[in-house]
Formats: C-alpha cells, structure tokens, sequence
C-alpha cells in the first residue's frame, strides 16, 4: 500500500494507473462500516484509493471537529488488510487554499434534516468530495446509506455537474445489538449505549407497523418518537427517497431518518422502506 500526503504524489500515480479505480473517502476511525466500503471496492476495481481527510469546512465551530477520533496507525493497518492499494492522507493545507470558489449545497435540502441542526455542513462535504472527486477521478465512489442525505446529496451533485463517476451506495453495518456503526459510538458511557439502541428499535417499530399496512406519516413519525422517548430527538421523519414530504408513505419509496441525542453524542440512523 502507498501513502501518499501530496496532491502532487497523488496525481503522479493517478497518471500512471490503468483500468477501474474505486475510491473511499472517509475521516478515519475506521470501523466495520468503512471496512465493507472498502471490500466492496476491493471486489469491483482493478485499484482501490481511500481517503483519511477529517474536512474542517464540514464541521461547525461548535462541533468536534478538533476532538474527531483520529486514530492513524489502527487506520493504517486495517487498510493494509483490506488491500487498500493507494491511502490518501493529505493535510488541510494541501486540500484548501485561501482564496476559494464556494460550493454551495442545495438550499432545499441542504437546510433540512442533518443540515437544519447543521447549517453549511453539506457545503463543506460537496466541497471536498468534489476535490477528492477530481484528484483520484474514480470509475466507482462508494458512500454509506448511513449519511443518507449526504449520499443523496453526492449523487445529485455527480448528476447535475456530470461528473464521469458512478455512485455505490452501501448497506449499513450494525453491531449486534442494532447499532450502526460510527465513529462517534465512542463518546458513548456504559450507560448511553444501552440508551442509543432506542433508535434501531424505533426504526423497527416503525418499519413493524409499515408491515402490518400503516402508511400515514404521521403516525408512522408517532411511533418513532414513542420509542426515542427518553432521548433528545433532532428529528424522526419518513420522508420519500428524494426528501420529500408525503401524507402517505410508499413502499420502496420511503426513508425513515432519525437523529438524537445520546447524552452529548448526537447521532443518526435509517431504515429503507
Ligand atoms: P465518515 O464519517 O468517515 O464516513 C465515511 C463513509 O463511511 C461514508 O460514506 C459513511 O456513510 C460510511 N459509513 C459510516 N458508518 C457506516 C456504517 N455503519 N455502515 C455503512 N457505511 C458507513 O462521511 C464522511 O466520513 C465524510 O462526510 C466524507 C464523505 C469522507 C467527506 O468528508
């Protein structure tokens, strides 16, 4: 595996590479969730190239951007394992400069959801993909459906700029128990972790009574927030798979999406209808 921390390193092997090229971006930490990204690029590319970039423009000044678990040499190894071909480590500097054309999410999405609670978050995430984008110009992208905005939003991007690139989406990775997986379940105590299993079991309470014929959002969002009760909710939604509102949910055309609070640690997750 070649670590590479330039743009010029990377562009220099970009060159020369030949055939498919899967890339994983990622903000390290890694877990089983980044790992099944990478196996699957692993599978459909001649080479793989995965990004470990914690992207300061994504997160706001409140937020943990400087706390983010970096945690290099784990990272390291677990790529080496999977086969990573090309591991791209740059700095913030070698990424941004100080003068920059801004990309802005859309402002329809973008302001909802994840993007209600943290505004200009997804300006920042377009904005990196994109120069990740153009830097290892991947044949195939892949992106968990965990961040299911953020993948929606990538792919709206790659359309509406034709950009040369097919989107993978991946399926979420749990622990046993029903969490997903994140890099942030470490902020969790004993305690809050027992706690955070109120969202997978929302999810499946509602997704239990969409099953036995129930399609009014309303309630479907009742049941949800029923189940998160003890928790600090940001959002319970089912929502269509384009973001929008419906009376009525469909089958195979609804997202259910939650984000709480678990003490401090916010998080989110979702379920596919
Ligand atoms: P990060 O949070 O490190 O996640 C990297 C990728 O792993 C994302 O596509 C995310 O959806 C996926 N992922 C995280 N947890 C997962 C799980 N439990 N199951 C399946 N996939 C999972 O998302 C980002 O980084 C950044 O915003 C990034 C796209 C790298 C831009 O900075």
């Amino acid at each position: 595996m070649k670590i590479v921390s330039t743009i010029k390193e990377l562009k220099a092997i970009r060159e020369e590479l030949k055939g498919s090229v899967g890339f994983v971006p990622t903000m390290g930490a890694m877990h089983n969730g980044h790992l099944s990204l990478i196996r699957q690029a692993r599978i459909q590319n001649d080479t793989v190239i995965v990004s470990i970039f914690v992207n300061p423009t994504q997160f706001l000044p409140n937020e943990d951007y400087k706390n983010y678990p970096r945690r290099e040499e784990a990272d390291l190894k677990i790529c080496t394992l999977a086969g990573v071909d090309i591991l791209f480590m740059p700095t913030a500097d070698e990424i941004y400069t100080k003068i920059e054309p801004e990309i802005l999410a859309p402002k329809n999405l973008s302001y909802i959801l994840e993007g209600s609670s943290r505004p200009g978050h997804f300006d920042g995430v377009l904005r990196v993909v994109l120069k990740l984008f153009n830097l290892t110009r991947p044949t195939n992208a892949y992106f968990g459906k965990k961040d299911a905005q953020q993948l929606y939003l990538v792919q709206n991007m790659v359309k509406t700029l034709f950009l040369n690139v097919n989107i993978v989406p991946c399926d979420i990775v749990r622990e046993s128990d029903g969490l997903a997986l994140s890099s942030r379940n470490i902020y969790m105590n004993e305690k809050e972790r027992v706690q955070s299993l109120s969202l997978s079991i929302a999810l499946k309470n509602a997704s239990q009574a969409i099953m036995k014929g129930e399609r009014d959002t309303k309630k479907i969002e009742l049941i949800m927030l029923e189940s998160l009760k003890d928790l600090r909710v940001d959002y319970a939604k089912a929502l269509s798979r384009d973001f929008e509102i419906k009376e009525q949910i469909t089958i195979k055309d609804t997202i259910l999406l939650i984000a709480a609070f678990v003490g401090k640690t916010r998080l989110i997750d979702n379920l596919w209808i």
